[in-house]
Order: structure tokens, then sequence, then C-alpha cells
């Protein structure tokens, strides 16, 4: 372990969900092995612990903060913004009182680039402060170009085709019909949401959970765009050597049953942490799973749409159900032969640094970017898009599992896996990225001090 000279403490704010946490707290792992402490700062107290088993890392609570039972009501936007305005003056407070506790032992504030209130701490402070950007870098290259749209011309122009085949510039294949705004409306606000997502405001940094091989061209973009380091240190989970942070209980008996089952022979199915399926959806994926004659592994999270029992007794021959899985095992077991997924980045990146060839069914916002440049651009799965019934999920499955071009993006998806784990390994891009980042944090450190 390489030790810092004085040992000192970074505050990290993550976004309070599955998808956002995990890489925050992977973050926080390559740091301690680095010689820094973490404190991790949350808005309520349940989610303080429900967390605190983290080992060595210190969490607090933003007392103001917005729970996360307002999303339903307010929608996403809104939520962000109000999230964003209410807990400014608590963060501060918390800060203030940190730095009294810690003797001013703070090295720097990293952040959620959706949790932008935080910089106002940082500048009131005199605090060092960094951007986390969980997803692509295309899609934070995407919010950028959003951030300086005009909606409503922006809304006309796309009823002409032409302009919504244009492409970004770039930013190739990406077209302006493809900016990530599903889900995020009114655009208006979005756009809004997005002006300060992306202000760089006193940040020194950005860091962001990709790797290099993966997004050049984004990442060049990035780097014009925000003017200051980017530090590309994915896939985060290999980075930081660490397993998953799952805020849900595993269901490890998963893994017996695949044990049992031959190379390549399963479909792992998961929807990630928040999306939630109609019922009209669920049954026709079940019927197209069974109709393809593969056997197959199903996350259902508790909540979600249950299946029927007739259904369910069908499936269970062929399928087995769990209500959470240990992803990155699974995905990592000699017997997954492809992944239906909705594309989350943390499953898209995942997938990817095991090998696993996609079946993407995007639902929202970033989720159809990252869908497309699996399908297109790094050509290592499929995308099943529109109404799903149960023949599009049949032939789906059956072009991964068993025609020749699924093996083809079978033999693509393990070259990208030999590349992520060349980007993690001495010399690679993101151990490279990470060391960087360390250099950086101990002369803002020293910059701080003088
Ligand atoms: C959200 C957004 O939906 C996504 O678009 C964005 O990119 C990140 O934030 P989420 O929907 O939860 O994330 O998807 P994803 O990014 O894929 O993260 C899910 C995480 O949960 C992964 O790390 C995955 O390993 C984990 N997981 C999922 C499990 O550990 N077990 C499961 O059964 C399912």
């Amino acid at each position: 372990m390489e030790k810092v000279a004085h040992k000192r403490r970074i505050v990290l704010v993550p976004l309070p969900l599955q998808g956002h946490v995990t890489p925050m707290m992977h973050l926080g792992k390559a740091l301690t092995l680095k010689g820094f402490s973490i404190i991790v700062a949350l808005g309520q107290l349940d989610q303080v612990s429900s967390w605190q088993h983290f080992p060595g890392f210190r969490f607090i609570t933003i007392p103001e903060s917005l729970p996360l039972s307002e999303v339903d009501a307010l929608g996403p936007v809104e939520f962000l913004i109000k999230l964003n305005k209410t807990s400014e003056a608590s963060f501060k407070n918390c800060i203030s009182q940190l730095l009294v506790q810690q003797g001013n032992d703070i090295a720097c504030i990293i952040y959620d680039d959706l949790m932008y209130f935080c910089e106002a701490a940082a500048k009131e402070f005199k605090l060092p402060s960094i951007i986390f950007s969980t997803t692509s870098a295309t899609h934070k290259a995407c919010l950028c170009i959003l951030s300086k749209l005009n909606p409503k011309k922006f809304l006309i122009d796309m009823e002409d085709p032409e302009l919504q085949n244009k492409l970004v510039e770039n930013l190739h294949p990406l077209g302006y019909k493809d900016l990530p705004i599903a889900g995020f409306e009114p655009l208006e606000r979005f756009v809004e949401l997005c002006k300060e997502v992306v202000k760089r405001r006193t940040a020194s940094a950005v860091i962001i959970n990709t790797v290099t091989s993966l997004e050049s061209l984004s990442l060049t973009r990035l780097q014009q765009e925000f003017g200051i380091p980017v530090y590309t240190l994915g896939p985060l989970h290999i980075t930081a050597a660490s397993t998953t942070y799952s805020l849900l209980e595993e269901d490890r008996s998963c893994i017996e049953w695949l044990n049992k089952q031959k190379p390549r022979s399963v479909i792992y199915i998961s929807l990630g942490s928040i999306f939630d399926m109609g019922t009209k959806e669920v049954l026709e994926m079940a019927w197209g799973f069974c109709n393809s004659n593969q056997l197959f592994l199903w996350v259902i999270r508790d909540g979600s749409k249950s299946l029927p029992e007739e259904v369910a007794k069908m499936v269970s021959e062929r399928g087995y159900i769990v209500k959470w899985a240990p992803q990155i095992e699974v995905l990592g077991h000699p017997a997954v032969g492809c992944f239906w997924s909705h594309c989350g980045w943390n499953s898209i990146l995942e997938s990817t640094e095991e090998g696993v060839p996609m079946i993407c069914r995007p639902f929202q916002g970033e989720q159809k970017l990252n869908a497309m440049y699996v399908e297109s651009v790094w050509r290592i799965g499929i995308q099943v898009g529109g109404e799903v019934e149960r023949g599009d999920v049949e032939r789906a499955v059956k072009r991964l599992m068993i025609d020749e071009e699924g093996a083809d993006m079978r033999e693509r998806a393990l070259d990208f896996k030999e590349k992520l784990k060349v980007s993690v390994r001495s010399g690679g891009s993101s151990y490279n990225a990470l060391n960087e980042l360390v250099n950086h944090l101990k002369q803002s450190e020293r910059g701080a001090k003088h």
C-alpha cells in the first residue's frame, strides 16, 4: 500500500441510488488503497444505517436532504433540482463541522455530478473538489450538448427527419435524435438541469467510470469542453479490486444452479435496480425465453411485477428466478452465454469486462445511448426495441445464443474483455489515470495549505 505523507480524508457524496452508489464506493476503495481515508455523506439516516457496513468508511448524514420517496411525486428532473436546492445549506454545515472535528483534514470533496450543490461548500471553505460522473463519457458529452440547446427550437427541429438524423459533431455515430432525453420531460426543465450538471464551477478535475479504449472520441470532446483533467478510472470495480456494494441481499443460490449448467448455456436477465416492466412485457418475455428452449437466470426484484402462477410454473422448468443476484459473479460464470440487459452503465461495464455479449432492452435516458454503442459501435450485442412480443424475444435469444453472428459478437466481447483487463494493469490507461488522480489530490492538498 502506498502511503501519503499525512493521511487525509476525502468526502464522497453519491446520489443515493444503487447504480450511483456502487461506483462511488469502488472509487472510495481505490483511494483507500492509495492511503486516503473516506467519509461518505448521505441524505438520510436510514441510508446511513443500511450502508455503514462498508469496511473502513465513515458515514455522515446531510440532515436536510430530500428523501428518495419524493421522486415518484416530483419526477426525476424536478426531484434533482429540488434536492440540490434543499441540500446546499445543510451540506455546508456538515463540512463546517467536519473541518472542526478533523482539524481541517479534508483533502477533497468528490461528488456525483448530479449532486452539484456540493460546490457551494467547497467554494466557501476553499476546499478542492472533483466531479464524478458515474455514467459514460458519451452521456456526459451529450449533457454538455443538451445544456447549450434552445429547447423550443430543438423540439421543432426534431420534427424534420433530416435534422433528426444530423450527426452530432465529433461524436460519430450519434445523431441529434439519439440525445438521451426520454423520460426527462419537459425538455425546458431538463435543459436547465443539464446546465447545472455540466457547470465546472470551482472543481479541479472530472472522474469518469469508463475506459479510454471504449470511448476515446467522447473523451477527447469532454477534455475540450471542461478544460480540466478528465481521469478515466474504469471499470472501477476492477480498478478497486472490490466486489459489489449491494444495497439488497444477494441470493447466492443462483451460483449453485449455474454450477450445474453447461458452459455458455444460460441467458442472464436483469433490468437493474430501478426500472419495473409492465405485466404484458413480463409475460411476453417469459413466453419468448421459454419458446427459445434456452436456460435462463432472471432477476425479478421484490415489488416488481410477478409472474402469474401458470407462467411461473412454465418458467421454472427452464429458468431460475432470484430477487437479487451477485451480478458480477454471475456474469463471470462460465455457464452464462449472454446478458439481457436494460443497459445501465454499470451493467454494460460489468458485462464487457467479462466478455459477455448483450441483448439490449433499454428503457429511458442514457440506457438507449448505451445500447446504441453496444450494438453499433462496439458490435457486442443487439437491440430489441418497440413493443416487445414473444417472437421478438425468441429470435433475439437465438441470434445471440445459437447463430453465428452471436459467436462473432462473443469474440469481439472477449477482445474488449482483454482490452479492459490491460487498462487496469500496471501501465494501462485506468491504472495510470488513478496514479495521476492521486498526484492531483496531493497537489491540490498542497495548494490548499498555502
Ligand atoms: C441507474 C440508471 O438506471 C442507469 O441508466 C445509469 O447508467 C446508472 O444508474 P441501474 O438502473 O440500477 O442504474 O443500472 P446499472 O447501472 O446497471 O446498475 C445496477 C447495479 O446493480 C450493477 O452494478 C449490478 O451489478 C447491480 N445488480 C443488479 C446486482 O448486483 N444484482 C442484481 O440482481 C441486479
